[in-house]
C-alpha cells in the first residue's frame, strides 16, 4: 500500500457575474434555453487585473494556508490546464516563484481538458512517491471566457473561469486513489485551435456528440474506479463529478443507482470551467463541511481530447499547526 489523502483545498473565482439574464442582451438565447438544457444559471469571467496566475494564487495560497503545509514541504506542483497565460513559463513555475517553493520542486503544467485535475492527481501521486518531500500541490485553473466566440451561442453560454487547488500527502501507509485514466483520441466533437493554426483559439464542440460520450463515460468510469479499489460505490461517501451539463450528471446518477444527494454541484454558479470544475466544487463542499475528514470521495472528469478520469479520493485529518 502507499498513495495520497487530502489535507486541503482551496479555490478563487473571479468577480465579475455574468447571468444567463446578461447574456439575453447579448445573443439570441434565453434563460429558460440555458438552465433547461444545462442546469446553468451564471458563470464567472475574469475582468481587469484578474487573470489564470491571479487566480491561481488565490486558490493555493488558501489550500497551503489550511493545510498546514508549508511552500518549502511541498514536491511537487502541477497545474491542470488548456488556457494558461503563457505557454512558458508553466504557471507551475509561475507558483514556484510566487509561493517561494524549493528550487527542486518537480514544477509543470498539463492538459488532459476537463479530465485534468484528476490526471494531475495520479500524476502527483506516481511523482511523490519517488519525490524528496511528500507533498503536492495540485490546481485545475481555466479562463475560458479567452476562447470562447460570442458569436456562437452554442458554446459561449457553457463556459467560465476559476481555479481550484488541492494539497495532498504521499505516505506508505495511505491507500492509492486507483485512478482510471483514458482517451479515445477524437479531432472533431471538441477543439480549440493551437498556435499553428493560423486561425482564432475558439472552442468549436459538437454539444450532442460530447454529450453521447459523456453520459457513457461518466457512469463507467466511476464503477471502474470503485471496482479497482475493491469497495462497492455505496460505500462512496461523496461524489464530485465534472460539471459540465446537470442532465449528463442526471443520466449518471439514475444510471450508477447512487444516492442524488451525494452527486448534487456547483454548475448552476460557476458554468463549465473544464479541469477547475473538480477541484472548485470539492472547496466549496469541503468549506460547506459536506466534505470532512475520513470521507471517501470519488472524482469524475471526462472531456475533450476525448479524455475521461475517476480517482477515489480519501480526506486526511488535518495536521497539528494547521489554521482551520
Ligand atoms: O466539458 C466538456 C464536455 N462538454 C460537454 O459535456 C457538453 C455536452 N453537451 C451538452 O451539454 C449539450 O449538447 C449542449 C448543452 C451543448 C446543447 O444541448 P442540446 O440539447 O444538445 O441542444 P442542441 O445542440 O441539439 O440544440 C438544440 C437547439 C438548436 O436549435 P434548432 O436547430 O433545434 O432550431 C440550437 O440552435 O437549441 C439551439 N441553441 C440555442 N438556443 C438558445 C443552441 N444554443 C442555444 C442557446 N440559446 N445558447
Amino acid at each position: 500500500m502507499s498513495g495520497v489523502k487530502l489535507l486541503a483545498t482551496g479555490s478563487a473565482l473571479p468577480q465579475h457575474v455574468v447571468t444567463n439574464h446578461d447574456l439575453e442582451q447579448i445573443m439570441d438565447t434565453s434563460d429558460e434555453w440555458i438552465t433547461s438544457r444545462t442546469g446553468i444559471g451564471a458563470r464567472h469571467h475574469c475582468t481587469g487585473e484578474e487573470s489564470h496566475t491571479s487566480l491561481c494564487l488565490e486558490a493555493a495560497k488558501k489550500a497551503l494556508e489550511r493545510s498546514g503545509v508549508k511552500a518549502e514541504e511541498i514536491g511537487v506542483c502541477l497545474v491542470a490546464t488548456l488556457t494558461p497565460d503563457f505557454l512558458t513559463p508553466a504557471t507551475a513555475c509561475v507558483l514556484q516563484k510566487e509561493l517561494g517553493l524549493e528550487h527542486d520542486t518537480v514544477c509543470f503544467d498539463l492538459n488532459a481538458a476537463c479530465s485534468g485535475f484528476v490526471y494531475a492527481l495520479h500524476t502527483a501521486q506516481c511523482l511523490l512517491a519517488a519525490a524528496g518531500r511528500k507533498y503536492a500541490l495540485v490546481l485545475g485553473a481555466e479562463v475560458l471566457s479567452r476562447v470562447i466566440d460570442s458569436g456562437d451561442r452554442s458554446t459561449y453560454v457553457l463556459f467560465g473561469d476559476g481555479a481550484g487547488a488541492a494539497v495532498l500527502e504521499w505516505r506508505e501507509d495511505y491507500p492509492s486513489i486507483h485512478a482510471v485514466l483514458g482517451c479515445r483520441g477524437d479531432d472533431q466533437v471538441l477543439t480549440i485551435p493551437g498556435v499553428n493554426k493560423g486561425v482564432p483559439a475558439v472552442v468549436h464542440m459538437d454539444g450532442q456528440g460530447v454529450f453521447r460520450f459523456a453520459v457513457e463515460a461518466l457512469p463507467h468510469c466511476a464503477r471502474e474506479v470503485a471496482q479497482k479499489a475493491g469497495i462497492s460505490l455505496e460505500d462512496v461517501d461523496r461524489f464530485v463529478f465534472h460539471q459540465a451539463n446537470q442532465r449528463i450528471i442526471n443520466f449518471a446518477v439514475k444510471k450508477l443507482g447512487v444516492d442524488p444527494a451525494k452527486c448534487t454541484g456547483n454548475i448552476a454558479h460557476t458554468a463549465n470551467t473544464s479541469a477547475a470544475s473538480v477541484p472548485i466544487l470539492l472547496d466549496e463542499l469541503m468549506e460547506k463541511g459536506e466534505i470532512k475528514s475520513g470521507d471517501k470521495v470519488l472524482c469524475v472528469g471526462f472531456g475533450g481530447g476525448l479524455t475521461w478520469g475517476g480517482a477515489l479520493l480519501e480526506v486526511a485529518q488535518r495536521r497539528e499547526g494547521d489554521t482551520k
